[in-house]
Parts: C-alpha cells; sequence; structure tokens
C-alpha cells in the first residue's frame, strides 16, 4: 500500500529522513508544500508544529486534503493552484518551500515553478526539493533493463495508462499522462535562473522510499540502482533559500 491513511491518522510519521533533515526545525514556522496532493505529508509538517499551507491544482485532491485535516484534527489551509503560476497573494509568506516525491516530472515550464517557490519564500526562506532522480527517472524496468525516457530536455513524454501511480490495478479508463523530463543540470540552472542560492545538492543511491519498487530490495529493506560495481542515484535532493535577508 503506497499511502496508508489508517496509520497516519493513528499518528505514523510519514515523512522521510531526507526531508526532514533539510528541513530542520520547523516549529513555528510557515510551510509551503508545493503539489500537495491529498494532504497527508502537508498535514505531518502540521503535526511538526508548522502552519502549513497545500498547493495542488486537482481539486479532488485539495477536496480530500481538506476532509483529511478535519478527520486528523490538524489545522491546514489547501489551496488550489498551478504550481507554475502561483497566486501572487502567497509572496513573502513562508519561511519553507517544500515538494517532494513526484513533483517536477509533471511541470513543463520548469522556470516558471522555480521563480513561483522563490517568489513565496520570506527573506532568507529555504527551498527543499526531494524527487526522484532523472537517472532513475530513465529506466522502465531494472530486470530486464529497459531505459525508454531521455534524461532531461524537458520535452513532453506521452503514455497512455489504465491504472495510476498508487495503484497500478486499478480499474479505470485509458487516459494520457504527460511527463516532463528534467536532468539535474536544467534543475539546478532554473533555481539559479530564479536567484534562489543553492547550498545543498545531494544524490541518494540507497533509498526507503516506496516508489522506487522496480528496483532490487536488499535485505535491509533499503532499495539500491545497481551500475556496474557501483550504484546510480534514485533520489535527489536539493536545498536552496532566497537571497535576500532581513537587512537588505
Ligand atoms: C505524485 S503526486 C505528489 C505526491 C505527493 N508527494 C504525495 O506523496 O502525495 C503529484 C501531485 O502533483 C499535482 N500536480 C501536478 N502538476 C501540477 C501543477 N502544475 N500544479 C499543481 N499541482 C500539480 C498532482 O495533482 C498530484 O497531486
Amino acid at each position: 500500500m503506497l499511502y496508508d491513511v489508517d496509520s497516519f491518522l493513528a499518528g505514523r510519521q510519514t515523512l522521510y529522513g531526507i526531508e526532514l533533515e533539510l528541513a530542520g526545525d520547523v516549529t513555528g514556522q510557515d510551510v509551503l508544500h508545493l503539489q500537495c496532493h491529498f494532504g497527508m505529508d502537508t498535514l505531518n509538517w502540521a503535526r511538526l508544529g508548522a502552519r502549513v499551507t497545500g498547493v495542488d491544482f486537482s481539486s479532488a485532491a485539495i477536496v480530500r486534503a481538506r476532509e483529511l485535516a478535519e478527520l486528523a484534527g490538524l489545522t491546514a489551509d489547501f489551496v488550489e493552484a498551478d504550481t507554475q503560476n502561483l497566486p501572487s497573494y502567497l509572496a513573502g509568506g513562508f519561511d519553507l518551500v517544500i515538494a517532494t516525491y513526484g513533483v517536477l516530472c509533471w511541470i513543463a515550464d520548469l522556470d516558471a515553478w522555480m521563480r513561483g517557490a522563490a517568489m513565496a519564500l520570506r527573506p532568507g526562506g529555504r527551498l527543499v526539493l526531494v524527487d526522484l532522480h532523472p537517472a532513475y527517472q530513465t529506466l522502465a524496468s531494472y530486470e530486464p533493463f529497459v531505459a525508454d525516457w531521455p534524461y532531461g530536455g524537458g520535452e513532453p513524454q506521452r503514455e497512455v495508462v489504465t491504472g495510476t501511480y498508487a495503484d497500478p490495478d486499478l480499474p479505470m479508463t485509458a487516459q494520457e499522462v504527460v511527463q516532463y523530463p528534467h536532468s539535474v543540470g536544467e534543475i539546478v540552472t532554473a533555481a539559479a535562473g530564479a536567484g534562489l542560492v543553492i547550498d545543498r545538492l545531494d544524490e541518494h543511491t540507497e533509498v526507503e522510499f516506496p516508489g522506487s519498487r522496480i528496483l532490487p530490495e536488499g535485505p535491509d529493506g533499503t532499495r539500491r540502482f545497481p551500475f556496474g560495481d557501483t550504484y546510480l542515484p534514485i533520489l535527489y535532493s536539493l536545498r536552496a533559500r532566497s537571497p535576500r535577508t532581513a537587512t537588505t
């Protein structure tokens, strides 16, 4: 089960170590969660003491997120908006902008996305982005090894699917999905172009994240992407801050 809502409602922390470490203590901070989906991770930032706002362009996801907040007894704002065109009232309102796991592959205009994240930050605020590594995203299957996606370039990749990433067996009518491959260089360059100052860029070869399930699982429960005698990254994480300080 990719999302286990019952255990979340019972108190399970759904965030992973990578984003928790990069975000640091969020107590009392204003956190904007981009592409929040149905809000489970957003609400976990609230459980950690943040004032949270989640943004997603799916009205169904926003409805579910509001319902989940009520069920969990947590306070959060959920906004229906495109992350490539964030509402201007969000400008300068956040100490932390966060986006995790399955984010930029949906984004055609990477520059607009980064400009929106930068716009939402207060002086000195941080962007934390944790996402599937573009090298891993080239992969359709590990065994047999099939890599059928470009490494970056941003050209739309169209595919007709009958299930969802959360439930590949879900009965639904076939629909076309469009995704956009962005390389690490393109992502970092877009962040810099939006005026953000990058202080960390890490590539992770060993992950607990279940979205990497096409890769072999080790005896310790983590997954790796073997490549010759070594491993390729499955995730990357980027932390950047707004260059404006409170005194400038
Ligand atoms: C894979 S999900 C994110 C998963 C999320 N980290 C979670 O664990 O629930 C991707 C989300 O991005 C949203 N999305 C895709 N493109 C978007 C856009 N341009 N603006 C806002 N939301 C978008 C989708 O509606 C979906 O909820």
